[in-house]
């Protein structure tokens, strides 16, 4: 082994992947997709499309199809496959299925009952509880817990089923010591949770029912100055970061967020401004922050034989690590191998 495979050799594992329920959000961008790429420097990433996970919400198949290829495009456009790092699509992988069962026997019912983000979902799809949105976190699990993750880098949101996939992988080792890695949280000190434009006191979604609370990432230039524009704030005019300014707060994050400014820099550039000018900023550097993706973007999407290649390849880079793993599962718990 010369030194530069003892360096790498010792690089940490990133994974993290992304639910093509629609195209993503600035949320999703500010808060998780954006820290990935600054983390390709440092780590070894694997990054993903969870397309499984989005079959718990009933939609057409082509749509799924569709999406999932948008979605793959999108983090590609992102730069996030280079260097050592892999790309692919989780259905493209199907050892996650097979250790996610077998997770799922090392998980309480109990503990997944207390599942706020099922308990969220079971209310807004009440036609459609299925046993995959209960046992999604143990799918989650698997993601993480088959690619040996040492840091994981989500929004807020996902917070709990970070807690239960620990959980499970400590249980699991607590029987057959050493399977797994329990890997931590890697949560960016700013943006974890961006809210709705139209309602801040909510986060912002792919599936708001209000559109013009959410800023999809490829959303056009002058959607996301109306956008902006029209988000909700308060009765002052002052641009200040303060209790119940819930909108000025978000529309700050997201300022500081895409200009690395600090609140306090953003309060003094502002000053005797008032908000209209502040929004019109907002949308401006967002629009920069996004721009850049966007062509690359266009690029994948018009040359679907490249993409179907390296979603191929993608695949296969992330099953040779995938499939370690699953098997050593399998062995430990005295699955008979042939
Ligand atoms: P998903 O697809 O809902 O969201 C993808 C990532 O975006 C973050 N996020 C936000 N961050 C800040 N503000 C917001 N308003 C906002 N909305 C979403 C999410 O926290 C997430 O990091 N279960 C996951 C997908 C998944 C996964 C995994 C993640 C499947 N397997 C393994 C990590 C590791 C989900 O539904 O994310």
């Amino acid at each position: 082994m010369d030194n530069t495979n003892e360096i790498q050799a010792k690089r940490k594992r990133v994974l993290s992947l992304i639910q093509p329920t629609s195209v993503p959000t600035l949320g999703n961008y500010l808060g998780a997709m954006r820290n990935w790429a600054s983390l390709s420097a440092e780590y070894d990433c694997v990054y993903g499309v969870a397309n499984l996970h989005a079959l718990t919400v009933r939609r057409p198949a082509t749509d799924l199809r569709k999406q999932t290829q948008e979605l793959f495009a999108i983090l590609l456009a992102l730069d996030l496959n280079q260097g050592n790092n892999v790309v692919f699509v989780q259905s493209h992988v199907p050892s996650h299925c097979q250790l996610s069962w077998i997770l799922s026997c090392y998980t309480q019912f109990g503990e997944m009952s207390r599942m706020t983000q099922f308990k969220e979902k079971a209310a807004q799809h009440s036609d459609n509880v299925n046993v995959g949105l209960f046992t999604y976190p143990t799918l989650m699990a698997a993601d993480i817990l088959i690619y040996q993750a040492d840091l994981v880098p989500v929004g807020d949101d996902q917070k709990q089923h970070l807690e239960i996939c620990r959980d499970i992988a400590t249980r699991f080792n607590g029987v057959y010591p050493n399977t797994f890695t329990v890997p931590e949280p890697y949560i960016g000190k700013l943006g974890g949770r961006i809210m709705s434009l139209q309602d801040p006191t909510r986060k912002m979604s792919k599936s708001d029912p209000n559109p013009k609370g959410a800023i999809s990432m490829l959303d056009d230039e002058n959607t996301i100055l109306k956008k902006c524009r029209g988000a909700v704030t308060d009765s002052e005019t002052v641009v200040r970061y303060g209790e119940g300014k819930e909108g000025i707060n978000n529309l700050m994050t997201i300022y500081a967020c895409c200009t690395g400014e600090s609140f306090e820099q953003i309060e003094t550039a502002f000053a005797g401004q008032g908000y209209g000018a502040f929004k019109t900023a907002v949308a401006e550097v967002v629009i920069a922050a996004l721009r850049p993706f966007r062509e690359k973007y266009k690029a994948y999407m018009a040359d679907p034989a490249g993409l179907q290649s390296i979603a191929a390849e993608g695949a296969r880079a992330a099953a040779r690590i995938a499939d370690r793993t699953t098997e050593k599962a399998m062995k430990r718990v005295g699955l008979w191998r042939i």
